[in-house]
C-alpha cells in the first residue's frame, strides 16, 4: 500500500501515447525500474523508483519492466508490463506486490506478465522489431559510479540481440517530461504545500542554541505526517559560515544568536519533488546588514521570475540574471566598476559572490530532465534561486521558489510560503511577548 494519493492511470496512458508518437516504425522501447540498493551485510536502502518508468506507468515497484511496441502485429503486445511475481511468501514477508488487475489500475497497461516470461516473449517481439529504444541516463550532470539496473539491462540486451538497430529514449523523454501535465502540477503543488507546513513549524521552533539537525528533524516530522516519504534531496541546514559551503549537508552545528540559517529543503510527494530555500535569523530578527543582503537577493529573484517565459532561452536568461546580480553587488559595494570592467566573460565578477546557476528544471527529479538549448515552453517547471555568499562575513543568503511557466507568465507553486524578511520575522515572533 502506498502512502500517497496516486494519480489517475489516464495520465500514464497519455504519457505513453506521447512517447509512442515519436517512435520510429517497427520499433520497441524498454524501460526498467531501479534496483533496491544494498548497503552492507543484508542491509538495503529504501526503494526509489526510476523516474522514467514511473512517468510512463505509475508503477512504484522494483524489478518492473515496461515494453512499448506500438506497431506490434499482436494487439495485446503493443504495451506490456513485466512484474515481479507476487506470491504467498512475499505477501507474508514484504506485503503483496502488484497483481495483474492492480497493475492495470495503476498504469492502464492491459497486458501484464511475470518477469520469468520476459525472455520468451521478447524473442517473439524482437523477430518483429527493427529498432530498439534503450533508456540511457543522459542528464548532463549525472556522475554514475554504480551501474543502474537500466544500464545493466541495456548492455545484456544488446549482447543478446547484436544486429538490431538501437536508438535513445532519452532525448524524447527529456522533452516530454519537461512539460508537466495538470495532474503532475497538482502533485508538485502538494509537495510544495507540505514543504510550507514544515517551514511554518520550523519558524516557530528556531531559537539560539538549537542544532541544525534538530531543525532537520522538525522538517522531517511534518513531511512524514503529511504522506511524504521524506526529503526530495539531501537537506542543507546551514547556520552562519556553513551557508557559504554550497553543498553543506552535515547539519551538525549549533545555531548561534546573530547568525542566519540557510535552509535548502523540500518534501517529496508521490515521487514529485519540491525545492525551497529560505534564510532565517536565529534570533528572530535580521540585522540591518543581513536584511540589505537578503533584499538584494529577493529583488534579483523577483526580476528573474519575470524573465522566465515561453520563447526565452535558458542561457540568455542566466546572462540577464547575472547582470541583475552585478548591479546589486555594485550597490552593496561588494564589487566595484573596475572589477566589472576587467571581468572574464567566462567567469564574470558577480560569480565571486554568486557562483551557481539561477534555475534548473524540476519535477520527478529535483534537477529534472529537460532540453537546455531549446526555448522555454508553457508547462516547464523551474526553480529560481539566486544567492549571495559572503565568506568574510559568515553570511550566505539564497532564496528559492518553484515556478510553472504558463503562456502569459508563471504560477509560483510557493507563493504562500513566507518569503519577505519582515514576514519571516513576523512568523518567528508570533506569540512571543517582548
Ligand atoms: N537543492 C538543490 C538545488 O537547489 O538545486
Ligand atoms: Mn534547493
Ligand atoms: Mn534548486
Amino acid at each position: 500500500m502506498l502512502r500517497y494519493d496516486k494519480l489517475s492511470n489516464q495520465l500514464y496512458i497519455r504519457n505513453r501515447a506521447k512517447f509512442a508518437a515519436q517512435m520510429k516504425p517497427a520499433s520497441l522501447a524498454i524501460f526498467n525500474s531501479n534496483d533496491i540498493m544494498p548497503t552492507s551485510a543484508d542491509g538495503t536502502m529504501a526503494f526509489k523508483q526510476a523516474t522514467d518508468i514511473f512517468y510512463l506507468t505509475g508503477v512504484d515497484q522494483e524489478e518492473s519492466i515496461l515494453v512499448m511496441f506500438p506497431d506490434s502485429f499482436h494487439a495485446n503486445h503493443k504495451e506490456i508490463l513485466f512484474l515481479k511475481e507476487t506470491n504467498e511468501n512475499i505477501a507474508i514477508w514484504e506485503g503483496a506486490k502488484l497483481d495483474q488487475k492492480e497493475a492495470f489500475d495503476v498504469s492502464g497497461v492491459k497486458t501484464v506478465y511475470w518477469l520469468d516470461q520476459f525472455d520468451r516473449i521478447m524473442k517473439g517481439l524482437m523477430s518483429e522489431a527493427k529498432t530498439v529504444y534503450l533508456n540511457t541516463n543522459e542528464h548532463t550532470r549525472a556522475t554514475i559510479e554504480v551501474e543502474t539496473r537500466e544500464a545493466r539491462f541495456g548492455k545484456a540486451f544488446r549482447a543478446q540481440y547484436p544486429v538490431h538497430t538501437y536508438d535513445r529514449s532519452a532525448p524524447i523523454m527529456h522533452h516530454l517530461r519537461s512539460i508537466k501535465e495538470p495532474e503532475e502540477i497538482e502533485q508538485l503543488q502538494r509537495a510544495s504545500n507540505i514543504t510550507k507546513k514544515s517551514l511554518d513549524r520550523v519558524l516557530k521552533f528556531v531559537k539560539p542554541g538549537v542544532k541544525e539537525y534538530e531543525i532537520e528533524a522538525e522538517f522531517m516530522h511534518e513531511f512524514l505526517r503529511n504522506g511524504s516519504r521524506g526529503f526530495a534531496y539531501t537537506p542543507i541546514i546551514a547556520s552562519g559560515f556553513n551557508a557559504c559551503v554550497l553543498h553543506y549537508i552535515e547539519n551538525s552545528a549549533t545555531c548561534k544568536d546573530g547568525e542566519v540559517i540557510l535552509m535548502d529543503v523540500g518534501a517529496e510527494y508521490g515521487n514529485y519533488a519540491s525545492d525551497m530555500t529560505r534564510c532565517i535569523p536565529v534570533s528572530g530578527r535580521f540585522t540591518a546588514r543581513q536584511k540589505s543582503i537578503y533584499n538584494a537577493v529577493l529583488r534579483v529573484m523577483r526580476e528573474a521570475m519575470t524573465l522566465l517565459r515561453p520563447g526565452a532561452y535558458l542561457h540568455e536568461y542566466h546572462k540577464q540574471v547575472g547582470e541583475l546580480m552585478t548591479k546589486e553587488l555594485l550597490d552593496l559595494k561588494l564589487i566595484d566598476s573596475h572589477d566589472v570592467a576587467k571581468q572574464d566573460p567566462a567567469w564574470p565578477a558577480y560569480k565571486k559572490y554568486f557562483m551557481h546557476g539561477t534555475s534548473h528544471f524540476m519535477g520527478l527529479d529535483v534537477h529534472d530532465v529537460g532540453l537546455w538549448d531549446r526555448p522555454i515552453e508553457a508547462g516547464h517547471v523551474f526553480t529560481v534561486e539566486p544567492g549571495i555568499y559572503i565568506r568574510e562575513e559568515s553570511l550566505g543568503i539564497r532564496l528559492e521558489n518553484d515556478l510553472v511557466i504558463t503562456e502569459n507568465g508563471f504560477v509560483d507553486l510557493m507563493k504562500d510560503i513566507p518569503l519577505e524578511a519582515e514576514h519571516i520575522e513576523e512568523c518567528m515572533n508570533a506569540g512571543v511577548t517582548v
